[in-house]
C-alpha cells in the first residue's frame, strides 16, 4: 500500500493529520529530527488511533537520510510540515531560519523528483501577507511583505514550488496558508507544546491559567479594532487536518494550488481570553501592555476558495477550541 510521508510530523499540526489520516486508513510515514517535538507523541497517536505511523529520525538536510526514506517506503505524496516556526527567533537566527525551511525544502523537493514523487502539500502561512491588511484576505491578492525571516521563508518557499511548477508542470502542488491553529485532539492525548514561555497567545493563555505563568499581557488596545485589541483567525486544529484531507484530493490533479485554511472569522484577543475562561471555569488575570512590533491590527481570511474547490469548511469555533485546549493543558500540565 501507498503511503502519505509527514515532514515535521511529529510536530502540533502533523501530528493531528497523522491522526486523521490513520483514522481513513491511510499509511503514514513521519519524518521528524525531534528539534521540536517528542517521540512520545507516536504513542499518543497509537493510542488514539491504534495504528502507528512509521518512523524515521531525521534532519531534511541530510540528503541521504531521506532519500533512505524514499527507497525504502512506498511514497505516493508528502505533506511538507517541517520547518523551524518562531517569529521572533527567526529574527535573531536569519540563517538557521534559512538553511532549515529554505535549505531542508530544496533538498526534499530535489529528492522527491529524483525518486519519481511529484505531488506535495506545503505548510505555508497567513505570515506571506505581511502588510497586506485588506481584509479578509483573498489568494489572489499579491502577497505582502513579511516583517521577519520566518515570514520570508514562507514566503520563498512559494516561489520557490511555483518555479519548480513552471519548469515542470507534471508535480501536482498544494498550498496551505493557515492562519493561527489552536486547540487540541479532544483527546486530550495531543496537542500544543511549546518549549519555553510562549510566544503565541492560547497556549500563553492555558499556562496562565494551569498556574505557570502569572498572567497574560495583551499586545495593544488601541488598535481600530471591534474592542481595541488584536483581530485574528482561530482555526481549530481538527479542522486544519481535515483540510489536509480534503486537500489531497487535490492533489490527484496536475498543478498548483493555493488555499487559505482559517474560518473566515475575527476574534479579538479580548473575546479568546474571554472563551478560554469559560472553559477553564476561571478568570484569567491580564494586564494591557504596549504594541508587539510587526503586529497587525486585524488578519483573518476569505475561507470560500477552499470550500468551493475542496469542499472542506472549519467545523469548530474559538469556544470548542478553548475547552480542547484546555483539556489536553490540565491532562499534560507539562507537555510531553
Ligand atoms: P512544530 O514545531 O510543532 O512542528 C514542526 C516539526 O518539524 C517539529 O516536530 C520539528 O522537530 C520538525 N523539524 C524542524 N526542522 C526539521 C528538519 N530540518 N528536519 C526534520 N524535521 C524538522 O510546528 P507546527 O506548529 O506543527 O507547524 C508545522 C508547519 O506549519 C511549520 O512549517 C510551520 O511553519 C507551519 N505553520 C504553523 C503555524 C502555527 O501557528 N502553528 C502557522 C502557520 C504555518
Ligand atoms: C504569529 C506570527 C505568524 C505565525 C503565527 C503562528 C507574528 C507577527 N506573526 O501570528 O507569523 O504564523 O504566530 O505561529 O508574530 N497576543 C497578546 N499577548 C500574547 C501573545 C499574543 O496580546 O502574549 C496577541 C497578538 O498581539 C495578536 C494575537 O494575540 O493580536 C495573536 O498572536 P499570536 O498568537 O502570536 O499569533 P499572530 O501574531 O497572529
Amino acid at each position: 500500500m501507498m503511503s502519505i510521508l509527514l515532514t515535521g510530523g511529529a510536530g502540533y499540526i502533523g501530528s493531528h493529520i497523522a491522526v486523521e489520516l490513520l483514522t481513513l486508513g491511510k499509511e503514514v510515514v513521519i519524518f521528524d529530527n525531534l528539534s521540536n517535538s517528542s517521540e512520545k507523541v507516536l504513542d499518543r497517536i497509537k493510542e488514539i488511533t491504534g495504528k502507528s505511523p512509521k518512523f524515521y529520525k531525521g534532519d531534511l538536510r541530510d540528503r541521504e537520510d531521506l532519500d533512505h526514506v524514499f527507497k525504502n517506503e512506498n511514497i505516493e505524496s508528502v505533506i511538507h510540515l517541517a520547518g523551524l516556526k518562531a517569529v521572533g527567533e527567526s529574527v535573531r537566527k536569519p540563517i538557521e531560519y534559512y538553511d532549515n525551511n529554505i535549505g531542508g525544502t530544496t533538498i526534499l523537493l530535489e529528492v522527491m523528483r529524483d525518486n519519481g514523487v511529484k505531488k506535495i502539500i506545503f505548510s505555508s502561512s497567513a505570515t506571506v501577507y505581511g502588510d497586506n491588511t485588506n481584509v479578509p484576505l483573498k489568494e489572489s491578492y499579491e502577497v505582502g511583505k513579511p516583517s521577519n525571516p520566518y515570514g520570508w521563508s514562507k514566503w520563498f518557499i512559494e516561489q520557490i514550488l511555483q518555479d519548480l511548477y513552471v519548469s515542470d508542470p507534471s508535480w501536482h502542488i498544494v498550498i496551505f496558508r493557515y492562519f493561527n491553529p489552536v486547540g487540541a485532539h479532544p483527546s486530550g492525548l495531543i496537542g500544543e507544546d511549546p518549549k519555553g514561555i510562549p510566544n503565541n497567545l492560547t497556549p500563553y493563555i492555558t499556562q496562565v491559567a494551569i498556574g505557570k505563568l502569572e498572567k497574560l499581557g495583551i499586545f495593544g488596545d488601541d488598535y481600530d479594532t471591534k474592542d481595541g485589541t488584536g483581530v485574528r483567525d482561530y482555526i481549530h486544529i481538527v479542522d486544519l487536518a481535515k483540510g489536509h484531507i480534503a486537500g489531497l484530493s487535490k492533489l490527484e490533479e496536475e498543478g498548483i494550488n493555493v488555499y487559505n485554511l482559517g474560518t473566515g472569522k475575527g476574534s479579538s484577543v479580548l473575546e479568546v481570553k474571554d472563551a478560554y475562561e469559560k472553559a477553564v471555569g476561571n478568570k484569567i488575570p491580564y494586564e494591557i501592555k504596549e504594541r508587539r512590533p510587526g503586529d497587525l491590527a486585524e488578519a483573518y481570511c476569505d475561507a470560500s476558495k477552499a470550500k468551493e474547490e475542496l469542499g472542506w469548511e472549519a467545523k469548530f469555533d474559538i469556544d470548542q477550541a478553548a475547552v480542547d485546549a484546555w483539556n489536553w493543558q490540565s491532562i499534560n500540565p507539562d507537555g510531553y
